[in-house]
């Protein structure tokens, strides 16, 4: 912090968490009631679905996964069979629990199958058996389902990469995967995790949110859009910043949408989120280490590759290491109009960060001539934050306007002022703060104008 001005951007006054920290308190409303069927696996279910699984293989009964109704006509009979030759007596609703509980765990991934399917659901979290947590609506949430043990829990781990060709076990306890639908997902077993294995999935949203739905949503205003599409039509070099969740990669999936038709665009990613609809795109994904730790193909590696293939625009899904460099160095020569995101608490934080990463890149570089490489660089930071009430909005939306001594110079151009709060909700805008920003030039010569209203100056 103390390597910038701070007279700028101050990013305690831009992050509206930090904001609510200070005395002000935020009511949140009561949590929404989970309407989903509560069922605790009984005693004898294990060995009532292995009967029913052992009865399949038998009678070469092909169940397809995914099949969930035709799965359920096939697995019907049979466990009514079991369940009277074990002489256990249950309700029909019980009975029919059983029926879900058996044809998830068969054809799909298990007691967290209907949190999948639910379209509200957008995170499932799973702390070792008993401890399922959702995010459902932009809330956190115990959700009402169970696993029977640690090897029930594995037994869905177990579903989910080998299909993957990948395995989980003691010698490879952290996977990344994905599922068929995209949504990704993250497993940590023990002894490396003390709750029993950890399952984290972010669903792939299978529709993708346009800036109308941000509008709409209260995470952007009209102005915001208007600027942001001159931005990237105009080869603004833009970072989109925010915490984890916040809406960085959705942003910069609707940013993205404005690149004009005509130009030929490389996507660079850990695991391939972006969804561009423009027909001339090349989409590159990392790879992770095999099980022998070798073969990783790096973000890094990829953008180093991208540069060789006369791309019009590089977009990386986020940077979080040394490509910072070679990004930067892309940036600055030629590639303008380059996109991606990082992680950090506000737009000097991002300017910190940067730093940091392209130290990592190892070139031992002396400080001065990497803010000068990031001031040059960098045009626009644009950062997202997910607020106290759950809403995610772009808080800030800075300019970088060059260096003063060591310093990169910041200047705010929308700022997101917290006005009070409403039922549990962020009352607020995001507002222009009067400054008629330079890049406006740089739209200019781009034939691109825009009216002084969207900077909150008199028209
Ligand atoms: N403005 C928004 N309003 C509501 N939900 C959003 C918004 N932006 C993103 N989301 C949702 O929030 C989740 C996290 O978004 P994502 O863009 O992946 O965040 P990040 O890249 O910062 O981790 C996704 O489920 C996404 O659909
Ligand atoms: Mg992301």
């Amino acid at each position: 912090m103390g390597l910038f001005k701070r007279q700028h951007t101050s990013d305690a006054l831009t992050d509206p968490n930090t904001l609510l920290q200070r005395g002000q308190s935020l009511t949140l409303p009561e949590p929404e009631t989970f309407v989903m069927d509560t069922f605790d696996p009984p005693p004898y279910y294990q060995r009532v679905r292995e009967a029913v699984q052992q009865r399949l293989l038998e009678r070469k009964i092909e169940v397809r996964l995914g099949e969930m109704e035709e799965g359920r006509r096939l697995i019907q009979p049979i466990l009514d069979e079991v369940l009277a030759e074990e002489g256990i007596i249950a309700t029909r609703r019980d009975k029919e629990r059983l029926l879900n509980m058996v044809a998830a765990d068969i054809l799909g991934y298990g007691p967290i199958q209907p949190l999948l399917d639910d379209p509200d659901i957008t995170e499932v979290m799973v702390n070792g058996p008993k401890h399922v947590y959702v995010e459902r609506k932009g809330k956190l949430m115990k959700a009402p389902v169970r696993f029977v043990d640690d090897d029930h829990v594995m037994r869905i781990v177990e579903r989910i990469v080998a299909p993957l060709g990948r395995r989980v076990d003691e010698s490879s306890p952290m996977v990344d995967a994905r599922l068929p639908d995209g949504s990704r997902v993250n497993i940590i077993i023990p002894p490396l995790a003390l709750n029993g294995p950890c399952i984290t999935i972010r669903k792939f949203f299978r529709r993708r949110l346009s800036m109308d739905d941000l509008i709409r949503f209260g995470s952007v205003t009209p102005e915001f859009a208007k600027f942001a599409e001159a931005a990237v039509k105009a080869r603004l070099n833009i970072i989109v910043s925010g915490g984890t969740g916040s809406g960085k990669t959705t942003l910069l999936n609707i940013l993205s949408g404005f690149i004009p038709d005509d130009e030929r665009i490389v996507t660079i990613e850990d695991a391939a989120e972006l969804q561009l609809q423009q027909e001339h795109v090349v989409r590159l994904e990392a790879r992770p280490p095999n099980i022998e730790g070798k073969g990783a193909i790096r973000i890094r590696d990829l953008v180093i590759n991208a540069l060789r293939m006369r791309p019009d625009r590089i977009v990386v899904g986020e940077v979080r290491g040394g490509e910072a460099l070679d990004m930067l160095q892309a940036m600055n020569t030629g590639h303008d109009g380059s996109l991606t995101t990082l992680h950090s608490n506000g737009p000097r934080d991002t300017l910190a960060r940067l730093e940091t990463m392209v130290l990592m890149a190892g070139m031992d570089l002396p400080l001065r001539a990497i803010r000068q490489q990031i001031s040059s660089a960098v045009d626009l930071i644009i950062h997202v934050s997910r607020l106290r009430d759950g809403s995610r909005k772009v808080v800030a939306v800075s300019e970088v306007l060059g260096m003063e001594g060591d310093t990169i110079l910041l200047q705010d151009i929308f700022t997101f002022d917290i006005e009070g709060f409403r039922e549990g909700k962020v009352v607020g805008r995001l507002r222009p703060t009067g400054i008629r920003p330079r890049v406006v030039e740089r739209m200019a010569e781009h034939n691109i104008h825009l009216g002084p209203e969207i900077f909150g100056l008199p028209v």
